[in-house]
């Protein structure tokens, strides 16, 4: 028997579990049981935080046993087999009424399909996005739980005790049933990846157009971070340009290979986005932009194909700056909005009521992406809970109407110079082809039933129509 039944329990104590366990443990109240695969990981954590009162399991039923009923474990190990092979074992020594979270980066439909498996057994399983990596878990995550509500109930006040604080609010809400939260998160990262890359083309314009050391555009990026632009990757950025490489002395960025990973959350907040028809080009133009830098052996192939003949530098270097940032504001917006589309149509097509504008309220402390830029979304989606379009609420209609000229001039420069801007300028389009009162997608109906007899609609009439086209055969 033991001394104290622990009231949450941490399973997987790599990086991220260990650092969870311990935000977890100093918080008045709360007594941890902690478990890993391999023993040594625990025996460490237990050594290295005797201040943390872990309760120390090296079994699932030892685990099972240190935990008061109803039993609540987060599971933070890694994503995919792993996470279903600790599922098992839970769920072998749980029993009804406790609850199984997932904190790892689970890919959404997995996490449907786990919960629906779990729920036959009478234990709640709760996919939850938790965002900000190892500083946040330890120091307060953004967390985006799903599952039930139920389950919700009981882990609310325990998630709301270790999340990030953003303007005195916890940044954790129940985002819908099952996979929701897990979406969230992806959905999350796919922004993450438009911010990133965006701002790094923001740089690379800048560098190429002003002849600025990354050193000096360190200092515009700090500059930046002081007015609408202020967020964690802006003051990040402003620190990468800044560093100097030990070995060489030079900028730590002309040191680093230019050739982007990633662990494709970023692909699937894209394959997701294309099977609900949501265009979100500036995530997925951020994510091939990626893969392209990743081929060097295209690179190489294409490195004499011809560039523009005359390299036309901007006249005036702050004015093309100043061109550049609200460029780079008007992008964001698009890739935002193109994110929160995506969470409306997933919501739509799985049947969870995801409060928008808590998902932005949320964001604001804790994650990769924070941000006060994310009260303005909040704001919008006050006003309007049911808001259609994000960039075209009055504040960022507005922001687009202030900064597209500038947006146009930078595409300019872009292309004239031989600057690759992929996300800026798929920014643009989307923007452009958004605003048209007409779009050329009546030639490809047109084509469509030429082809195929596909039939088409009419501006003046309703109904589907074919034309016995000349070219019929
Ligand atoms: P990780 O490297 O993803 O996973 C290591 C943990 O998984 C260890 O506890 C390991 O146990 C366990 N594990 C691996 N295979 C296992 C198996 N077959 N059965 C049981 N346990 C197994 O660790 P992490 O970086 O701390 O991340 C944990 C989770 O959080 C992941 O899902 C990750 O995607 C997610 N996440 C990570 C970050 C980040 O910034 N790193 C941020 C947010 C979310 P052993 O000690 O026995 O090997
Ligand atoms: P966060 O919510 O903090 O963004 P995350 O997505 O797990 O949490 O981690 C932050 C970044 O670390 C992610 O953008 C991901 O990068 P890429 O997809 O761009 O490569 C990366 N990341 C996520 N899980 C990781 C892991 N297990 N190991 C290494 N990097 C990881």
């Amino acid at each position: 028997t033991r001394e104290r039944a622990a009231n949450i329990g941490v399973v997987g104590l790599a990086v991220m579990g260990a650092n969870l366990a311990r935000n977890l443990a100093s918080r008045e109240g709360n007594t941890v049981a902690v478990l890993n695969r391999s023993r040594s990981r625990t025996d460490e954590l237990i050594a290295a935080h005797p201040e943390a009162g872990f309760v120390p399991a090296h079994s699932f039923e030892e685990f099972a046993t240190s935990l008061a009923r109803p039993r609540t474990a987060i599971i933070m190990v890694q994503a995919g087999a792993a996470t279903d092979a600790t599922i098992d074992e839970l769920v072998r020594v749980f029993e009804p009424g406790d609850i199984i979270v997932d904190g790892g980066n689970a890919y959404f439909p997995d996490t449907i399909r786990r919960e629906r498996a779990v729920r036959q057994t009478g234990i709640n399983f709760v996919g939850a996005g938790i965002s900000g990596g190892e500083e946040g878990a330890l120091h307060g995550p953004s967390i985006m739980p799903g599952g039930s509500d139920d389950a919700w109930e009981t882990l609310g006040p325990i998630l709301r005790s270790i999340a990030a604080v953003a303007e005195g609010e916890p940044c954790v809400a129940h985002m819908g049933h099952d996979g929701a939260g897990h979406f969230v998160k992806m959905v999350h990262n796919g922004i993450e990846y438009a911010d990133m890359q965006l701002i790094a083309e923001a740089y690379d314009l800048i560098r190429r157009g002003t002849g600025k050391t990354p050193a000096e555009i360190a200092e515009v990026f700090a500059e930046w971070n002081r007015g609408e632009l202020e967020s964690y990757l802006i003051e990040i950025t402003a620190e990468v340009l800044r560093q100097v490489d030990a070995a060489t002395g030079a900028p730590l960025v002309d040191v680093i290979l230019d050739q982007a990973g990633a662990k494709g959350t970023g692909a699937w907040t894209v394959q997701t986005a294309l099977s609900l028809g949501v265009p979100v080009s500036g995530i997925a133009e951020a994510t091939f932009a990626r893969s392209l830098s990743a081929h060097p052996e295209q690179r190489a192939a294409a490195a004499n194909l011809p560039g523009p003949a005359v390299i036309p530098d901007p006249a005036d270097h702050s004015a093309f700056i100043e061109d550049v940032r609200q460029a780079l504001y008007a992008s964001k917006i698009v890739a935002y909005s193109q994110g929160f589309d995506e969470i409306r149509a997933g919501a739509a097509e799985y049947d969870w009521s995801i409060d928008l504008g808590a998902v932005a309220r949320i964001w604001r402390a804790g994650c990769i992406i924070r941000a006060q830029f994310l009260n303005r979304i909040a704001d919008a989606y006050a006003q309007q809970p049911e808001l259609p379009l994000l960039m075209a609420a009055p504040y960022f209609a507005e922001a687009l109407g202030r900064g597209q000229e500038s947006w146009r001039r930078v595409v300019i420069h872009a292309t004239r110079t031989g600057t690759p801007a992929p996300a800026f300028s798929s920014s643009l389009a989307y923007y452009d082809g958004l605003r048209a009162e007409r779009l050329p997608a009546a030639l490809v109906q047109g084509q469509r039933d030429f082809f195929g007899a596909h039939t088409y609609q009419r501006v003046d009439r309703p109904g589907r129509f074919h034309t016995l086209w000349s070219g019929d055969r």
